[in-house]
């Protein structure tokens, strides 16, 4: 059985093109099927199955939305620029540490990843579940001008970084989720597997 993923794919001008829709075809970014992830039965999925993703065609900049048990999971190709706001940009988040939040030991890091610049997250809010939209410009124009890119929930108003922190001072109370996962090959990724020191 085959589920097809989306990708968001940016163009060059990753930080600084505005949107006004995210998540459909909008100026600057084109959705696209994404074909090659591979998926157990429709039952094995309904109970919980990992899923295996190849991440091999994806391009910096762009979102793959994939699905786990019944989830949407994103996986973004960080470029270096985007790397280095997270690294230091985290005065106005709320667990910048993410030590209130939930992500296998392995993305414990400031990137909350195992590579760097693979996030992997549920791309569900952890305020009451909506699914944030993929804002990955700057400053545009209804986020106002601190905003540096992330995810944004339309439902009430959570913004999140592009390592799926939290903001401070909006509803959602924790960083968004990092499922389970590991490395099988360099771009071939088991969602709802925990990695082991095997893997790296
Ligand atoms: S569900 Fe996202 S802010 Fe409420």
């Amino acid at each position: 059985m085959s589920d097809q993923g989306v990708v968001d794919k940016s163009k060059r001008q990753f930080l600084t093109t505005a949107l006004t829709v995210v998540g459909a075809v909008g100026t600057g970014y084109i959705a696209v099927p994404f074909l090659s992830q591979m998926q157990p039965s429709t039952k094995a999925k309904a109970a919980g199955a990992p899923v295996e993703i190849d991440i091999s065609k994806l391009e910096k900049g762009q979102l793959l939305r994939a699905e786990w048990r019944g989830k949407p999971v994103w996986i973004l190709d960080r470029p270096p620029e985007i790397l280095e706001i997270l690294a230091t940009d985290t005065a106005k988040l709320a667990d910048p540490n993410s030590l209130e939040s939930k992500q296998p030991e392995s993305s414990q890091n400031e990137f909350r990843s195992i590579k760097p610049e693979i996030f992997i997250a549920v791309g569900l809010c952890t305020h009451l579940g909506c699914s944030p939209t993929f804002r990955p410009e700057t400053a545009p124009n209804d986020l106002g001008p601190d905003w540096k890119g992330g995810f944004f929930c339309p439902c009430h108003g959570s913004g999140f970084d592009l390592a799926g922190r939290v903001v401070s001072g909006v509803p959602a109370p924790t960083n968004l989720d990092v499922p389970p996962h590991r490395y099988i090959t360099e771009t071939r990724i088991i969602i709802g597997e925990e990695s082991t020191e095997a893997d790296t």
